[in-house]
């Protein structure tokens, strides 16, 4: 059986006062229509049609560049004449579907999860419905369309500007999500006219053209209060954001996460944590982060597409596609740039950052230090202030340190070039050429001492300042 899905995702976000479809709006670092066909796809659906009209080369660049389970594709609405003429769009997708059911949704309403999607289409099925229309109970149905319950199912749905007083006390709204069965919408889909408040051409009159067709139409209450949010403003979106790192604190505190204070901290629905881990204030937690058991994520901790083994503890750490393994101890002020991988045991203390390398096990790169494009080996010691220099302007090159190294402070390594095992370089000097191993490689002129020189330059100044100051 084809069943399929049709995302609405036409509009723009005129008041959010962007220049790109609102669909593409982060709730969580994820554009909403992200979320949309992620309950999709959970839902088991695999060939969706996003409707895509201001700004849809955006959209055609989100969907492409987006891994995904599911067929992906996207059709113009050159001109927003309403939900019903944004399906209208879709017509030969449609076609190419009629023996299944068609899952329409909206691309701004980020919180349509699989369970509602799934239980829906058990209902459609079982009564056999032309439609099914998912509802949500609410207290403020203020903006959003009535339905309009009888014995055994519905009668329709009226949008609020077109509610007689009697329908403006419905508390049970459509949430913009419906099961049709493809080929009965095709056979009103072009029926419908827009003749009413807003001159549109709204979808939900489909629901009424079917019933008189003779075809069921029904609600499915979801259990989601959630499930028809969306968001017109900077202000609504801040609150759909609030809502959702809310609800994966909470799945977490069910886990048994230690949250000293939760202010500032944001976790995405794909991150991984932990048992016995705590996570401290203003931690963002981001991508497909995957934190091992009893960590210390301490504070300002930032992480993205990370993946930290057990017992590491972090304290404004900012890591970008990096790999730390177990018992390492990292921070204050540390980057991790993509590519890094930080093994068992090793320490990184305040201002530094490591790029695109790996760090032996046991090592320790305590202060001031930046390391790119090296393989360091382990129990290697590297002093304040080294620096690899592995760029020329032009090309990039490596550094390799070998275990048991000891780069002395202020080292610069300029790549490429080898430290041998258990090699040390002196305080202060460039290393341009390899060092064999258990050699000391010195690089700096000899000191030379002028015995006096200084007391001739204190009575100057001494004489200078008595002067200014007669
Ligand atoms: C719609 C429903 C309303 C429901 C509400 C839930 C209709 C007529 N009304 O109202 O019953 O309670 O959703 O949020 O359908 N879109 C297009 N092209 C268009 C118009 C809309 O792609 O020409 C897209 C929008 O980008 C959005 C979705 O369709 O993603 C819903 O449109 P919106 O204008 O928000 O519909 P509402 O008037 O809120
Ligand atoms: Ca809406």
């Amino acid at each position: 059986m084809s069943d399929n899905v049709i995302i609405l995702a036409g509009g723009q976000g005129k008041r959010m006062k962007i220049n790109s479809p609102k669909a593409l709006c982060n709730v969580l670092g994820e554009p909403m229509i992200e979320w949309v066909m992620k309950a999709c796809e959970n839902a088991g659906l695999d060939e969706i049609c996003v409707v895509k009209g201001f700004a849809g080369e955006q959209i055609d660049a989100y969907v492409e560049g987006r891994s995904s389970s599911a067929k992906v594709s996207t059709v113009m609405q050159a001109e927003r004449l309403g939900t019903g003429h944004a399906v209208m769009m879709a017509e030969s997708f449609l076609r190419e579907h009629t023996d299944g059911n068609t899952l329409i949704l909206c691309g701004d309403a980020p919180f349509i999860d699989a369970d509602t999607i799934k239980g829906a289409l058990e209902l459609h099925q079982s009564k056999d419905n032309g439609v099914t229309v998912v509802t949500s109970v609410v207290d403020d149905a203020t903006g959003y369309g009535r339905v309009i319950r009888t014995e055994n199912g519905i009668a329709g749905i009226v949008e609020h500007k077109d509610c007689t007083p009697e329908q403006l006390k419905v508390r049970e709204i459509n949430s913009g999500c419906y099961w049709f069965r493809t080929a009965d919408l095709l056979e009103v889909l072009f029926e419908i006219k827009p003749n009413n408040a807003q001159g549109e051409y709204y979808l939900t009159d489909c629901v009424e053209l079917m019933i008189n067709k003779g075809k069921g139409a029904d609600a499915f209450i979801s259990k989601n209060p959630n499930v028809a949010l969306g968001a017109n403003d900077r202000r609504g979106l801040l609150k759909l954001n609030d809502i959702a790192r809310m609800s994966v604190i909470d799945k977490w505190l069910d886990e048994g996460i230690e949250f000293t204070c939760i202010d500032g901290v944001s976790i995405g629905t794909d991150v991984v944590i932990g048992r016995g881990t705590r996570i401290d204030s203003n931690v963002e937690l981001r991508g497909k982060t995957v934190i091992g058991e009893d960590c210390i994520i301490g504070r300002g901790c930032v992480l993205e597409n990370t993946v930290i083994g057990n017992n590491v503890s972090l304290n404004y750490v900012q890591a970008y596609d990096a790999v730390v393994d177990e018992c390492a101890k990292i921070g204050p002020f540390v980057q991790l740039r993509p590519d890094t991988h930080i093994c068992k045991g090793v320490k990184i203390g305040d201002f530094v950052e490591i790029k695109n390398s790996t760090i032996g096990e046991g090592t320790s790169v305590s202060h001031l230090t930046y390391v790119g494009d090296s393989d360091v080996g382990s129990n290697v010691n590297f002093g304040c202030g080294v620096a690899t220099a592995n760029y020329d302007g032009e090309k990039k090159f490596r550094t390799v340190v070998e275990d048991n190294a000891f780069i002395g402070c202020n080292t610069n390594l300029v790549a490429p070039v080898c430290i041998g095992r258990g090699a040390y370089t002196a305080a202060g000097s460039t290393i341009t050429g390899d060092v064999p191993a258990d050699a000391l490689a010195i690089e700096r002129a000899e000191e030379i001492i002028k015995e006096d020189y200084a007391k001739k330059k204190l009575a100057a100044r001494t004489k200078k300042f008595e002067d200014a100051h007669k």
